[in-house]
């Protein structure tokens, strides 16, 4: 679906603006006088306004009426997208915006701030619309960023808006009913937004799992009256690759929690189980503008998670697509048995580094709170590398260990591996470490998005529902990759 507003840069004002359009610009705290010429700056102190990050006053000033945003001392990316959201927002029962946020800054911290800024104008205008239409009066179809900055400023505008839209898809996938986002819908979706990027695109049915034996994902289906989809994404450089990686995504499409059903409370939020998935396929969107010459492959297992006459049976024993043997001791650790098939389909590829992305656990929202995912591997510089990306996309990450004590209760009396550790604690290391017996000696790391992949409540430039979280790191990671050190 294609964002609300358009979005576009011009160098200066006046742009062809219509009479109620809002105009926007920056004032730094402390140099109101400055940035805003002919404001009357004791009536502004007034109504309390200092140019603190965030404030916001309408205002006359010599050049006309104008909205003030306060950018506080020295702004970061984060403020700018914060506060491209909170200027969208206020602006949103207006024909049009112009923003003039950057003139302020020094010329070479612009760039950065332009796209952040403009991630912020289109994240902040997001509303997930399938359902209901906008409420009476919301009529912002277009922000123009104007100001210094020239055609650096224009190509950092060009790329947050390019990296926006690409959450913007993740937030309406997530958001997606589990009922109408089926994994046949999906895959049609994902296999429309990939070639319109000319990735190459393969979809198996379920017959064609069953002939790739992929166990996992056949269990964890079979108390389903919808049938599961695997996709896989591949972007292909043109000459010689600058290396080769595997995103993988946890695409649950609504999790029940099968026969181990979950509470009522439980199953709220459960539609946006496919969150891993739907980020690796918004990331995938953008490999071919910010990863050219990397080969980059997705593989999305879908299904979803329910509890149908001939669902797997607690103590099940599924076999898994590298022939490992799994005793599922409870179907609602449905996300690792699909991921187990596509790490190992992974694998036989043979790529430099894996990543995988999963609302794998409820733990490691008590661990780590709503906002933050946890990192876990068995390589230290790649998850290093994720977790330097995440910091400069402004996406919180924190790593978690994978302590030798607990992979043992993973132990099966009858098979490989149960699907569940033993006793109540550290979940989403138990959850990682069943992740790491498929993986070989490939690097990997694991993204636990339980807690950030949606937000019950809107906060900065999120709504409530789908974030489209770790969307930026991705991007960070892949556009700076370089082969991994031994
Ligand atoms: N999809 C859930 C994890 C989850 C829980 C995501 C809450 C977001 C919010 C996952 O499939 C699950 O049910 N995990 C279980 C694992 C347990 C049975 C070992 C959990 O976390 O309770
Ligand atoms: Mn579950
Ligand atoms: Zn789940």
């Amino acid at each position: 679906m294609p964002v609300a507003v358009t979005l576009a840069h011009a160098a200066a004002l006046p742009v062809d603006l219509p009479d109620d359009a809002v105009v926007a610009i920056g004032v730094r705290a402390g140099q109101l006088a400055d940035d805003a010429p002919g404001l009357d700056v004791d009536l502004a102190a007034l109504s309390g306004f200092e140019g603190k990050v965030g404030q916001l006053l309408v205002a006359a000033i010599a050049a006309g009426p104008r909205l003030l945003v306060g950018l506080g001392a020295d702004p970061d990316p984060a403020t700018f997208r914060r506060i491209g959201a909170s200027v969208a927002k206020k602006a949103s029962t207006h024909a049009a915006l112009a923003v003039d946020l950057l003139s302020p800054l020094d010329a070479a911290d612009r760039a950065v701030a332009a796209e952040a800024l403009a991630q912020g104008l289109v994240l902040g205008t997001y509303r997930f619309g399938a359902y209901k239409p906008a409420p009476e009066g919301t009529t912002l179809a277009a922000i123009t960023v104007v100001g210094k900055g020239g055609a650096r400023v224009a190509g950092a505008v060009e790329r947050g808006v390019a990296v926006a839209t690409a959450m913007v898809l993740v937030r309406d996938l997530v958001n997606t009913p589990g009922g109408d986002l089926t994994p046949k819908a999906f895959a049609a979706e994902a296999t429309r937004a990939a070639t319109a990027v000319g990735l190459e695109v393969e979809v198996l049915d379920k017959a064609a799992i069953r002939k790739a034996k992929l166990g996992g994902l056949l269990g964890v289906n079979r108390g389903s009256a919808q049938e599961p989809r695997f996709v896989k994404l591949t972007h292909r450089p043109d000459g010689r690759a600058k290396g080769k990686v595997a995103l993988v995504g946890k695409g649950v499409t609504f999790d029940a929690g099968g026969l181990s059903i979950k509470t009522a409370a439980g199953m709220e939020w459960m539609k946006t189980d496919m969150a891993g998935a739907a980020t690796v396929l918004g990331a995938m969107t953008l490999v071919p503008t910010v990863a050219p010459r990397l080969e980059v492959t997705a593989y999305l297992p879908l299904t979803d998670n329910m509890l149908g006459p001939d669902a797997t049976r607690v103590g099940d024993v599924l076999t898994a697509r590298n022939g490992t043997t799994i005793e599922v001791l409870n179907t609602d650790a449905e996300g690792r048995l699909i991921l187990a098939d596509a790490l190992a389909l992974a694998v036989e590829d043979e790529p430099d580094a894996i990543i995988d992305l999963a609302t794998l656990t409820g733990a490691v929202i008590v661990a780590l709170g709503e906002r933050t995912a946890g990192v876990m591997g068995n390589h230290e510089g790649l998850s290093q590398r994720v977790l330097d990306a995440a910091d400069a996309a402004g996406e919180a990450m924190w790593p978690l260990p994978l302590p030798d004590h607990l992979r043992k209760g993973l132990d099966s009396e009858v098979a490989d591996l149960r699907n569940i550790g033993v006793g109540p604690y550290g979940g989403a290391l138990t959850a990682a470490l069943f992740l790491r017996e498929f993986v070989g000696d490939v690097p990997w790391a694991h993204l636990d998005i339980a807690g950030p992949a949606d937000t019950t409540s809107a906060w900065d430039e999120n709504a409530r529902g789908g974030t489209g979280f770790a969307v930026r790191t991705l991007v960070n990671l892949l556009a700076g990759w370089s082969k991994l050190p031994e």
